[in-house]
């Protein structure tokens, strides 16, 4: 009995050995969740565009303008829900809570204007 379980302990070995250094991407350390960045680039960025900066304003995520809210929250709920009848299709059976937050974070980033909720800016002397 002993040696039998040892065998098939063995066996799971290798398959995990031989599994997790191709299932996570080139320079990432194995067993993490997949980086904002690089789900970005394979998932996103074939739509919004590398930048955020696609041609779309409801697309665009640096021109300041958040069609469906401007916190992370909001965002990270376009992502998990999508938005029916477009394109942007609901990806939380794709991606964990935590990638998609990361996400929302990593999109609400390419938006440097000043003209949102998050960072309006303060009015001097108040
Ligand atoms: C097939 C094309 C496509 C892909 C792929 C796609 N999106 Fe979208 N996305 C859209 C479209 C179209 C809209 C605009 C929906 C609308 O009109 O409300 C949108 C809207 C959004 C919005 C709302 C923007 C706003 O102004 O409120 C967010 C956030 C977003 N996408 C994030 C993502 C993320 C993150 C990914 C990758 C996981 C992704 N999208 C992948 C097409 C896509």
């Amino acid at each position: 009995m002993h040696a039998r379980s040892g065998f098939f302990s063995a066996i799971i070995a290798v398959i995990v050995l031989a599994w997790v250094p191709t299932a996570a991407p080139a320079g990432q350390a194995p067993g993490q969740a997949t980086p904002a960045a690089e789900t970005y680039k394979l998932r996103c960025a074939v739509c919004h565009g590398p930048d955020g900066n696609a041609q779309v304003p409801e697309m665009n995520f640096a021109d300041g303008q958040w069609k469906h809210g401007s916190s992370v929250k909001e965002i990270a709920k376009v992502i998990s829900e999508g938005v029916p009848g477009t394109a942007m299709v609901a990806f939380k059976s794709q991606l964990s809570e935590k990638e998609i937050l990361d996400l929302a974070r990593y999109v609400r980033a390419f938006d440097k204007t000043k003209g949102n909720a998050k960072t309006r800016p303060r009015k001097p002397g108040s």
